[in-house]
């Protein structure tokens, strides 16, 4: 790609107005709660976290909240880190960049600012994504901001972070592999757990027509079978660890609707039976949806799944 090119299509792309963002998210059940938690959070000054599997929805709901609070609050910012152990205090606070800072210096002028000191100066929205994967050397980085509103840039000096400045955290359980335990310290200081699971079934639902393309149409009855293929997995849990996600059940029904507009379009021959392609394409979505129990084999469980909710 050209220089030009990209600089042309990196201004274009670029999200300049939070506020203006349009998130598509459904509100009913777990999430309009989960929703008002996090506004008494805001209104209280206490810090929240979200803690729930993959895919249930904490980003959005992240994303949702930072959205409204830039309409209320003129577009402050949402920034936001996911971790991971090679997560390093300066990838939240920002560094100098290292040829400025030959020839002028540790002046400001050559730092480059992260977005956690961001969303203090601007007073927007940090969310910490995944923070028990970080280790307990970075995971101290957010103390004293969260502690004191306020952080220690080397070399530059302290700054009090803006009235306005709110943090949130997002985890998944502390049971699941891969990751660090949080800091008591930082438990300390995170006051409200707002715990996210698989929604029910009718919020589960919405959120699988909110996120298919308009014109994809699929009918209640495949949504109800696609909403058991996933409900299965998650049921199983001697053989399952981790279960089919949210995004796992909007995959198969995009699938699924692109094959009936193919069909709607005459482009493709109509299969025997709903059950016949669905159990094909539910095949290829849940072999990396869900993670099996050590020794247990995934082709096996889908297998089984499949069985049980299509037939053989
Ligand atoms: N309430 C909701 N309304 C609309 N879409 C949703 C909702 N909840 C989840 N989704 C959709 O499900 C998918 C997963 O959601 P999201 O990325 O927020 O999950 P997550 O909990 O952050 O997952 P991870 O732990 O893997 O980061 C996304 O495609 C999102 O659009
Ligand atoms: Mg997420």
């Amino acid at each position: 790609m050209s220089k030009e090119n990209f600089s042309k299509l990196f201004k274009e792309r670029l999200i300049k107005d939070l506020s203006e963002e349009q998130i598509d998210i459904v509100l009913s059940g777990q999430y309009g709660k989960a929703l008002e938690l996090l506004r008494d959070a805001e209104a209280t000054g206490l810090f929240p976290a979200l803690v729930g599997p993959p895919g249930v929805g904490k980003t959005i709901l992240c994303r949702y909240f930072a959205s409204l609070r830039a309409k209320e609050n003129k577009n402050k910012g949402f920034y936001w880190l996911t971790m991971d152990e090679s997560i390093k205090p300066s990838n939240f606070i920002g560094s100098f960049d290292p040829a400025i800072t030959l020839q002028k210096g540790f002046v400001l002028e050559a730092f480059n600012s992260g977005p956690l000191l961001n969303a203090m100066l601007e007073g927007g929205t940090f969310l910490a994504n995944e923070i028990n994967r970080a280790t307990e050397y970075s995971q101290n980085t957010l103390l004293e901001p969260l502690e004191e509103a306020s952080i220690g840039i080397p070399h530059l000096g302290r700054i009090k972070a803006d009235k306005d400045f709110f943090f949130i955290c997002a985890m998944n359980p502390e049971e699941l592999s891969g990751t660090h335990r949080l800091s008591e310290a930082l438990k300390d200081r995170i006051k409200i757990w707002i715990q996210l699971t698989y929604p029910e079934k009718s919020t589960e639902l919405d959120i699988i027509r909110i996120n298919l393309p308009e014109h994809f149409e699929i009918e209640e009855s495949e949504l109800e079978i696609i909403y058991s293929i996933i409900e299965e997995t998650r049921k199983n849990k001697i053989d399952i660890e981790v279960p089919a996600s949210v995004r796992a059940g909007i995959a198969i029904a995009k699938l699924l609707g692109r094959r009936r507009l193919l069909e709607k379009e005459k482009k493709v021959k109509e299969k025997e039976s709903v059950y016949v392609y669905l159990s094909e394409i539910a095949r290829y979505v849940l072999l990396g949806s869900i993670k099996p129990k050590p020794g247990v084999k995934v082709d096996n469980i889908i297998e089984s799944i499949i069985h049980k909710t299509l037939g053989a």
